[in-house]
């Protein structure tokens, strides 16, 4: 595992984007495997800029994202079909079609779970998996449990998880209590994976994840059984 410490996120931004665009560019018909929140915008403007610099060429890339919220309709501004849309797709020449994002409206739950691992499968897996974390381990929405959950599922998001995103709603209430994630087969069978975090907060959850016991206590720690992981970290 390489753990990169740099002075200020658009540093760690740049390097990110840099490690995204470097697998784009020896297969461009790679899978991407993404994430929302707050760690990944600047990753995302970079491509962004990359993209539209000619440096990079997204036409063949498709892309499969981490999770979402249960009872969220894509067109809806909190889900993170639309954070996609917003943040990175409608910027850069991806085709949509080949963009997904659980369906955090499919009635049947069970059936949406099996037909996004089977979606992965049939991309034949991911090529590189950006993840954030959260400040009790969480990667995707992989929750501190008593066991690794393999396959997409469904959680119950934790309380400090809905503390944390409640800055994206109106109140904490608004938050949903559920969501769909992929689960730790997609992630540790991406052929790399590149964690990124930034802010004195997030140290201590980092440098457990990377130096501490494998825990499904914390998620993230599975991570030090990959063999191609990239962590970068900026305190600002
Ligand atoms: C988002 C996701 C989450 C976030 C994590 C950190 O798709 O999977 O695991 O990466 O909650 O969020 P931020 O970056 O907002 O601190």
């Amino acid at each position: 595992m390489k753990f990169i410490k740099v002075e200020s996120y658009d540093i760690l931004s740049e390097k990110a984007a840099e490690i995204i665009a470097d697998v784009v560019k020896n297969k461009p018909d790679c899978v991407l495997g993404l994430a929302t929140g707050s760690s990944p915008l600047g990753t995302y403007a970079k491509l962004v800029e990359m993209n539209k610099a000619g440096e990079i060429d997204f036409s063949a890339a498709k892309s499969v994202n981490l999770d979402e919220y249960l009872g969220l309709d894509g067109e809806c501004d909190q889900s993170y079909r639309y954070f996609m849309d917003t943040n990175l797709f409608s910027k850069i020449n991806i085709d949509r079609k080949n963009t997904n994002v659980p369906s955090g409206i499919n009635p049947d739950t069970e059936a949406e779970c099996r037909r996004y691992e089977e979606l992965i499968d049939s991309l034949g897996g991911i090529d590189i998996q950006l993840l954030g974390i959260g400040l009790d381990g969480h990667i995707g929405f992989n929750e501190p449990d008593s066991v690794f959950t393999g396959p997409t599922h469904i959680v119950d998001l934790d309380e400090s998880t809905i503390a944390a995103n409640a800055r994206f709603f109106e109140s904490e209430k608004d938050v949903p209590k559920k969501a769909i994630t992929m689960g730790m087969r997609g992630i540790m069978q991406a052929k790399k994976v590149l964690l990124i975090a930034n802010g004195k907060k997030k140290l201590e959850v980092v440098e457990k994840a990377i130096y501490g016991s494998i825990t499904p206590a914390l998620p993230a720690s599975i991570l030090q059984l990959h063999p191609d992981v990239t962590v970068i970290y900026s305190e600002n």
